[in-house]
């Protein structure tokens, strides 16, 4: 009793300890609500923790699909390869005969999706490793033999050929091939050997890509 005294004279005139030691003020059960506080304090801060985690998750996983769909969209643009080009751009004539074989090259371009075939060389250059498919016609008139051969890296793959046909020749030849990046695919006149083109575009070289590998 004594020291109760003492501590109300000690706090005389503090309107705390007047609350505190109000008869209205139940001590434990202000202690019990301050727990319960910081327990849901704790919970709270747990649970934003996990949010803020989980947003980072998200982000990575946008930041990944974003990559993937830019690949895929490349990797589309990159089958997209096809070409057809008849051989005269204009006029009408004979290439060849001449004694050593001879590039043909088609100045006539219809469609080149990709640019992989140059109309400056004759050459189609496979932007990507996969299966093509590549064909050429050739016309030529009587008298003269027709040969042509499809090249890929320097080496014949398949040819056309009519021995000095009476009125005129119509040859054609494809092949399926697979081509490695960068390979080369042209076609080669024969030596003494000639073609013949005019705006009809009788004498013609194209190919695609059927799929990527
Ligand atoms: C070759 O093709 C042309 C054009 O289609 C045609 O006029 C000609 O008769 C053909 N030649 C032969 C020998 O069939």
């Amino acid at each position: 009793m004594v020291v109760l005294q003492m501590v109300l004279l000690l706090c005389a005139g503090s309107s705390l300890a007047d609350d505190l030691f109000s008869p209205n003020v139940n001590i434990i059960a202000e202690l019990e609500k301050l727990k319960n506080m910081e327990e849901r304090i704790q919970k709270l801060e747990e649970t934003l923790t996990k949010v803020l985690s989980e947003n980072e998750a998200l982000k990575t996983l946008e930041k990944d699909s974003q990559n993937k769909m830019e690949f895929f969209q490349k990797e589309n643009e990159a089958k997209k390869v096809a070409f057809s080009a008849g051989l005269l751009e204009s006029g009408t004539g004979y290439t060849g005969p001449i004694n050593t074989p001879k590039t043909l090259v088609y100045k006539k371009v219809f469609s080149n999706i990709g640019g992989a075939y140059d109309p400056n060389t004759g050459v189609f250059t496979a932007p990507v490793k996969g299966a093509y498919y590549l064909r050429f016609y050739g016309h030529s008139h009587g008298g003269t033999t027709m040969a042509v051969s499809l090249l890929k890296n320097g080496e014949t793959q398949c040819s056309l050929y009519s021995w000095k046909p009476t009125s005129n020749g119509n040859a054609s030849n494809g092949v399926v091939l697979t081509l490695e990046t960068g390979d080369q695919i042209s076609t080669r006149l024969w030596q003494n050997t000639w073609v013949y083109d005019d705006p009809a575009s009788y004498t013609s070289f194209g190919g695609f890509l059927i799929f990527p590998l």
